[in-house]
C-alpha cells in the first residue's frame, strides 16, 4: 500500500454534527524507534507490547462550520480547556488533512482523558494521538458509509488508516491500534509490515508471554528533558546511526525466534540490551543527554541481583525518560510485585507505579 490508497474517493453521506468516543492504550516498545525520516518513516522497524490499563479515552464532537478555511478546534484535558495542546493538534490536522479532507468542514470539540496521571513521565503521545485518529476514522466511515454496514475487507482498512494516520501524529502511537504486539516498520522477515502503519504480530508466540506484566516505577515525573522529536533528529549524522538501523532489525528477526520458543533468558537479553542501546545513542549523539536518572539505575542493580538471587525472569526496559518499566511473566506476578514493594518503591516518585499488563488495543465506547 501506498500514502496515496489513504485518500478517500468521495464522502457520500452530509452529516451535520455528531460524536464519537474511543479508549486507546499505551505501548511500550521492545525493539525501540529511535531515528526517523520526512513524514515520519522509521529508519528502523520496532515491536511493542500493548498496555492495557494506560489508557487515553477521547470524544470528538463535531459539527458542521460555514466556511471550511481553516481548521477550528477546542481540546479538554479532564474537562479543562487546554489551549497549549492545541499547536500538537494543528500539526497533526496540518499533516492528515489530505488523508481527512472534511477536517476543515467542522468544527470538532476534543474531549480527553488519561487513566494515568498527567505528566507522570508516561507518554500520552501513543494512546493520545491514536484515541484521536480513532475518532476521525469513526467520522469518515459515517461520511462514507450511510447504512454503516461495512465489509471485513473496510474493517481492516479502517484500523490500518487509524494507524496510519495515528503515526503522523506520533510515530509510536501507530502501535497502539489492534493486538497484543505490533510491528511497524517494513522488516524482510515479517510479512505484511509497513513503514506507514503497525500491523499485529503474525507469528505464534509461547504461552511464557501471556499476561505478560508491566510495573511502570516512576522515577522522574518532570517534564521531558528531551522530546521525542529532538530526540530523533539526533540520529541525523549520528556516528553510530547505521550500525544501530541494522541491528534493530537483526533484533526483530530474533526476536521472532525468542517469542515462537518462549525463550525468557533471550528476550531478557534482547530486551534490556534495546533499552540501554537507545540510552547509548543519546548519551553518544551531539548534543548529548543523560535521560536516566540515579535511581533508574539502583533500580536496574537492584533488579540485577534479584535475578541472579532467583532466578526470576523479571527484567527492565526504558523509554526516552528516567522511568523504568518491569517486564516479568504472569506467574511470577506474586513474587515480583512483593519485589518491587520492598526493593523499588523507595527509588520511585512519592512512591508511585502502575500495574499493567499487556492488553488487546483500542475499544469503541
Ligand atoms: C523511545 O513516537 O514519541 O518511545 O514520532 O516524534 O512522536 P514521535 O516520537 P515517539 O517516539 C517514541 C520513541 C521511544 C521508543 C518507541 O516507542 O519505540
Amino acid at each position: 500500500m501506498t500514502e496515496q490508497d489513504f485518500i478517500p474517493k468521495t464522502y457520500t453521506n452530509a452529516i451535520e454534527n455528531g460524536s464519537f468516543t474511543w479508549a486507546s492504550p499505551s505501548n511500550i516498545a521492545l525493539v525501540k524507534y529511535w531515528g526517523k525520516k520526512e513524514h515520519q518513516i522509521p529508519e528502523n522497524p520496532s515491536i511493542s507490547f500493548t498496555l492495557n490499563n494506560c489508557k487515553t479515552t477521547t470524544t470528538v464532537s463535531f459539527s458542521k462550520k460555514d466556511d471550511s478555511n481553516a481548521f477550528s478546534f477546542d481540546v479538554f484535558l479532564d474537562g479543562e480547556k487546554k489551549d497549549d495542546f492545541k499547536p500538537k493538534i494543528e500539526t497533526f490536522f496540518k499533516r492528515v488533512a489530505v488523508y481527512l479532507p472534511f477536517l476543515k468542514n467542522y468544527h470538532f470539540k476534543i474531549e480527553t482523558s488519561n487513566t494515568f496521571p498527567h505528566s507522570s513521565g508516561i507518554a500520552s503521545s501513543a494512546s493520545g494521538m491514536s484515541a484521536l485518529a480513532l475518532c476521525l476514522m469513526s467520522i469518515e466511515k459515517e461520511l462514507i458509509e450511510p447504512d454503516g454496514i461495512s465489509s471485513t475487507v473496510e474493517e481492516s482498512h479502517f484500523i490500518k488508516k487509524a494507524s496510519f494516520l495515528a503515526r503522523l501524529g506520533s510515530g509510536s502511537a501507530c502501535r497502539s491500534l489492534e493486538g497484543d504486539l505490533v510491528v511497524w516498520g517494513m522488516h524482510d522477515g515479517i510479512k505484511g509490515s509497513s513503514d506507514l502503519y503497525g500491523v499485529k504480530y503474525p507469528f505464534e508466540v509461547h504461552q511464557n508471554f501471556k499476561n505478560y506484566q508491566d510495573t511502570i516505577l516512576l522515577v522522574d515525573k518532570g517534564e521531558k528533558q528531551v522530546s521525542s522529536t529532538v530526540g530523533h533528529n539526533l540520529m541525523f549524522g549520528h556516528p553510530f546511526a547505521q550500525e544501530r538501523f541494522k541491528q534493530a532489525n537483526k533484533n526483530l528477526s530474533d526476536m521472532v525466534s525468542i517469542l515462537k520458543d518462549g525463550d525468557l533468558d533471550a528476550f531478557i537479553a534482547l530486551v534490556e540490551s534495546e533499552a540501554l542501546t537507545l540510552h547509548a545513542m543519546m548519551m553518544t549523539s551531539m548534543p548529548y543527554f543523560i535521560l536516566m536518572k540515579p535511581n533508574t539505575l539502583h533500580i536496574i542493580n537492584k533488579i540485577w541481583a534479584f535475578r541472579q538471587q532467583t532466578n526470576s525472569k523479571v527484567c527492565f526496559t526504558l523509554d526516552a525518560g528516567a522511568n523504568v518499566h518491569v517486564l516479568y511473566p504472569e506467574q511470577e506476578a506474586t513474587s515480583v510485585l512483593e519485589f518491587i514493594e520492598n526493593e523499588l518503591v523507595a527509588y520511585c516518585q512519592n512512591g508511585q507505579y502502575i500495574c499493567d499488563v499487556i492488553g488487546l488495543g483500542a475499544n469503541k465506547l
